[in-house]
């Protein structure tokens, strides 16, 4: 599965920024898979590390530290050479593996064996690239609509927040917020939806909400009323997911047909930092008829964006974990099982 093993050193800079053990051995998307082309180093940002990312000629992704342990200097200033990353400074040569081959000052010489890029796992699946900074405490979560051919498959973002990231994933597991926040869309602002008591239970593969009901006037990118009923489920503290079951309504939000057509959504986030975070998205189509995916990208972009405007607000910026810092009902459910999810984890990093 394209696993690069993990360094057993430790930058000296892995003591900076994010301490946070359940995150640091969780997977985080940082790109989508096209985002690198051979041949180019890309800086990334995770957790406060700061990170390159390359793509070899054998396809795989390398992350490692943005670090050359020689004297510090950044390998994003660098350059790919013979599919190897050279550091800028005095042009050492690291391979995929991240070993050192050359130091150009002692050409004849075997680089020591210290001479080491610092590499964390990285692996391409769903259109994305997970990473791992510390050691996998768990698999990437499964999306089995990716090799469904009932599906169609549609990326969008990136969407950048300058927000929490868990503030996020809340966001996306909330249904009660539609009419407003998306009205015309996921709701009628002058006539919300009452949330009918759901139940949310603990699985092996995170929280999982039963089916939530709301009436969406303009409920996908098919532009048609619908009666839509949410699965939600937070597969990890910061990939939450959906499965929304669809029915053809009229205007006043009454199933017009049996039939149901499902729309999904893998929900990543990317936590820059404890307040900017950057939203990826994979929504999985199964409906009649199939929208152009650039629909569906127009949509999830305006969408997102509301979100991202509502969720930029958010005092205090880090989510409270103790419920007792906001208040809690039971349309909030989902929500406040979350927070309590992320507690019970032991979670210290971005959450107050
Ligand atoms: S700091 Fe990288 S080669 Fe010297
Ligand atoms: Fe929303």
């Amino acid at each position: 599965m394209n696993l690069i093993a993990v360094s057993a050193q430790q930058p000296l800079t892995a003591g900076d920024g994010c301490q946070d053990p359940v995150l640091l051995n969780d997977w985080h998307v940082i790109g989508y898979a096209d985002d690198f082309a051979e041949g180019t180093i890309y800086p990334v940002r995770l957790l406060e590390r700061e990170l390159i990312a390359w793509r070899s000629s054998d396809g795989q992704v390398h992350v490692w530290e943005d670090l050359c342990i020689h004297r510090g200097a950044r390998l994003s200033k660098g350059w790919i050479k013979d599919d190897k990353v050279v550091c800028p400074y005095h042009g050492w040569q690291y391979n995929g593996e991240g070993g050192c081959t050359l130091m150009p000052a002692a050409p004849d010489e075997t680089p020591m064996k210290k001479a080491r890029a610092f590499p964390y796992a990285a692996v391409q699946r769903y259109g994305f690239v997970w990473v791992c900074l510390g050691t996998p405490a768990s698999d990437i979560p499964q999306f089995p609509e990716w090799k469904d051919e009932r599906f169609m498959k549609v990326h969008s973002g990136p969407y950048p927040y300058a927000a929490n990231g868990f503030r996020a994933v809340e966001n996306f597991i909330d249904a009660s917020h539609f009419p407003f926040v998306h009205a015309g869309l996921n709701g009628v602002m002058d006539n919300p939806d009452r949330l009918e008591p759901y139940t949310v239970e603990e699985t092996d593969t995170g929280l999982k909400s039963s089916e939530v009901r709301v009436f969406q006037p303009w409920g996908d990118a098919r532009g048609q009323p619908l009666v839509a009923f949410y699965t939600y489920h937070t597969f990890r503290p910061l990939v939450g997911y959906f499965s929304k079951r669809t029915q053809a309504a009229d205007a006043q939000g009454l199933p017009v047909t049996d039939h149901s057509d499902t729309f999904t959504t893998l929900f990543t986030v990317q936590p820059l930092d404890a307040t900017h975070s950057i939203v990826r998205v994979l929504a999985a189509l199964d409906v009649n008829p199939r929208p152009t995916a650039e629909a569906v990208r127009e949509r999830a972009d305006v969408v997102f964006a509301q979100d991202r405007d509502i969720v930029e607000s958010q005092r205090p910026e880090r989510i409270p974990v103790e419920l007792r810092y906001e208040l809690h009902h039971r349309t909030d459910l989902m929500g406040q099982r979350y927070r309590t999810w992320l507690r019970n984890k032991g979670i210290t990093y971005g959450v107050i």
